[in-house]
């Protein structure tokens, strides 16, 4: 039978994994992106993942028919390019290429939220709903919109580039990775309440995360809801800037379900809850009725199910 190999490119590790012709899920297996080392470095990573988790010159190596890989960052997709990654060491790298060479395999590549999206809607939280939006909130924020069932890439693959939203009025914007400031992933990102609280804990500010070794963004969850006012101040500028872009998001593309993945997520109702509070209250009337905000259920396979199901079900 036929199968499909999915990879997910992320900040810190790759994780690759085999699907059936099904979509299903055979097994997984990961390693260090090292984007230290630069592209060449985090390519050789991949076809080396990809090699261990199905061995050149088995039976089932012949039976796989493509790899498709989520990459973090501004892609042609058609061309099978990376133009720009605000988090990984890519400018203008003709990765398909690239792998197909290193692989010997077709090659496909998405941007990485976008197949994490199309992993839900087909198999996770997004099931049987053909207008979703999802965020993954990680080392950046990435944004995925599927409409009427299609996944919305734009002309030059700039659709869905959430974290990029410039929310932040001036005065307290920060500069992004991206060359911008003010963007969503700027406050929302691990990355940002990172900073938020390491921000906090350098001015002196009186909280709990003083303590901590290594702030995670766990920690500030975890201290927010002990009580750590300075924490959950860091939690609710995340959660109003992520309901801000919401409220912008449903009067563009309209979404019946917004389903949000990555690390962040993991905090759960308590950041759920204020989200959807801001959500409600930055929207027009009637706008938010019937729309619901809901934690991803792949959790980390989103990216590798999707990613394969670019051969699949494109
Ligand atoms: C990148 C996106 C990516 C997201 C999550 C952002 O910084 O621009 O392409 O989807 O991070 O990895
Ligand atoms: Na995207
Ligand atoms: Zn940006």
């Amino acid at each position: 039978q036929a199968l499909y190999i999915g990879v997910d490119l992320g900040g810190t590790a790759i994780k690759v994994g085999l699907c059936n012709a099904e979509g299903e899920l055979l097994r997984t297996h990961e390693g260090p992106t090292q984007a230290d080392g630069g592209s060449e470095t985090v390519l050789n990573n991949i076809a080396a993942y990809v090699k261990e988790l199905v061995p050149p010159g088995t039976p089932e190596w012949e039976q796989v028919q493509g790899v498709g890989i989520g990459i973090a960052g501004f892609l042609d997709i058609p061309n099978g390019i990376i133009n720009f990654s605000a988090n990984l060491p890519f400018r203008d790298v003709p990765v398909k290429q690239i792998m197909e060479d290193k692989i010997g395999k077709p090659v496909k590549i998405n941007n990485d939220a976008n197949v994490a999206a199309l992993g839900e809607a087909w198999g996770g939280a997004g099931k049987g709903v053909s207008d979703c939006v999802c965020y993954t909130l990680g080392t950046g924020v990435g944004g995925g919109i599927i409409v009427g069932g299609r996944l919305i890439e734009g002309f030059s693959g700039m659709a869905g580039e959430l974290g990029h939203m410039s929310v932040v009025p001036d005065l307290e914007a920060i500069q992004c990775n991206c060359g911008q400031s003010g963007c969503l992933e700027t406050v929302s990102s691990a990355t940002g309440i990172i900073r938020m609280a390491k921000d906090a804990v350098a001015r002196g500010d009186r909280t709990s995360l003083a303590a901590v070794e290594k702030i995670m963004a766990k920690e500030v969850f975890d201290a927010a809801k002990a009580g750590d006012e300075v924490a959950a101040r860091i939690v609710t500028r995340a959660a109003f800037y992520l309901g801000k872009s919401m409220a912008a998001v449903a009067v563009v593309v309209n979404p019946q379900r917004f389903i949000l993945g990555g690390g962040v997520s993991k905090a759960g109702e308590f950041l759920f809850e204020q989200i959807r509070e801001v959500f409600c209250k930055l929207s027009p009337q009637r706008a938010h009725e019937g729309v619901d905000i809901v934690a991803a259920e792949l959790g980390n396979n989103a990216g590798v199910v999707g990613a394969a199901g670019l051969f699949l079900r494109a």
